[in-house]
């Protein structure tokens, strides 16, 4: 089983647009399918390759030009300063889970095996599912799985969970399954599962602030003409890119300087988003969902 097959490679690779001598980060390095890519155009430049996930280190490319970085990317600006890396020429996030976390049973991120709620992608981290279904309030619980799971109807669902936990705790993915089963709509169980699930990870994994958080250092640490190349696989995650990219907010809000004059960061390189071929997708399943934008860093005199 292959740990990761890298989604819309040669595109968001071509997005980059690679100097020989530059320095790059692949903050999501994963399997490291993108980095290796990013590596073959390097003469001199750098590359650093960020994964939370220790696992991901058995992925580490023998390469001098490479240097991996097992953090959060959330703190990546601060991170590169360590390794006295004050502005780069591009920047890659291909966000969310890599198939590792999901065919890996005990990682518990898939409804498909049975094991302990815990869907970290950090194993050091201190949230886990278990904490999440098990101690969060109802309407931290309506929130995540109507935002992040992107579920119209959540009252049953939660409903089930509150009840079933005053019971006994519930600790495994196949417990959870048997406590949200009446929930599901009739043969659309997968999907739901998979909604359900998808939330909890969202959360676990903090995904949305840590997004924004990285988001917000790529504008002050891209050179002029550095480029922006985000892979998301999440609607919510898009439009947060998408806002970003077009305005520097989450907001889409245009922002004007003291003389009035509008504040661009970025200028978009694709106006439509750019999705995986249908030959892509046959191959890969989990590339379905992928969508990906591209921007560069406004030079001086634009
Ligand atoms: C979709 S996979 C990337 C796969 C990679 N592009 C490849 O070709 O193999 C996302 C990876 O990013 C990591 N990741 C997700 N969020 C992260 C974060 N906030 N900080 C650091 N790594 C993160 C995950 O652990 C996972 O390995």
């Amino acid at each position: 089983m292959p740990y990761h097959v890298p989604v819309l490679l040669k595109e968001s690779i071509d997005g980059l647009h690679i100097k020989p001598h530059g320095t790059y980060v692949d903050l999501t390095f994963g399997g490291g399918g993108h980095s290796l890519e990013i590596l073959k155009k390097l003469e001199t430049g750098k590359l650093f390759g960020f994964d939370q996930d220790s696992d991901a280190k058995r992925n580490i490319i023998d390469n001098q030009n490479f240097i991996f970085v097992n953090g959060n990317f959330k703190y990546f600006k601060n991170f590169l300063k360590y390794h006295k890396i004050e502005k780069v020429d591009g920047i890659l996030a291909d966000l969310g889970l890599s198939s590792h976390h999901i065919d890996e049973p005990k990682r518990g991120f898939s409804f498909r095996f049975d094991a302990k709620l815990d869907m970290r992608m950090n194993s050091e981290a201190k949230l886990t599912a278990f904490d999440v279904i098990n101690t969060y309030q109802d309407e931290d619980l309506y929130r995540i799985f109507k935002e992040y799971g992107e579920l119209k109807s959540v009252y049953t669902l939660v409903n089930s969970i509150l009840s079933a936990r005053k019971e006994r705790e519930i600790e495994t993915t196949f417990q959870l399954i048997e406590v949200i089963e009446n929930s599901a709509p009739k043969h659309k169980e997968h999907r739901f599962y998979a909604q359900v699930f998808q939330a909890i990870r969202i959360e676990v994994n903090q995904e949305i602030d840590v997004l924004k958080k990285m988001l917000l250092q790529t504008k002050d640490i891209l050179k002029p003409g550095g480029r922006l190349v985000v892979i998301s696989y999440h609607s919510l995650e898009d439009r947060l890119v998408k806002n970003y990219m077009k305005s520097g907010n989450f907001e889409g809000k245009q922002e004007k300087d003291n003389f009035g004059n509008i504040t661009r960061y970025f200028k978009l390189i694709n106006k439509k988003i750019i999705i995986p071929t249908d030959e892509e997708n046959k191959v890969n399943t989990r590339a379905r969902s992928a969508k990906l934008r591209i921007a560069e860093k406004i030079r001086n005199e634009e």
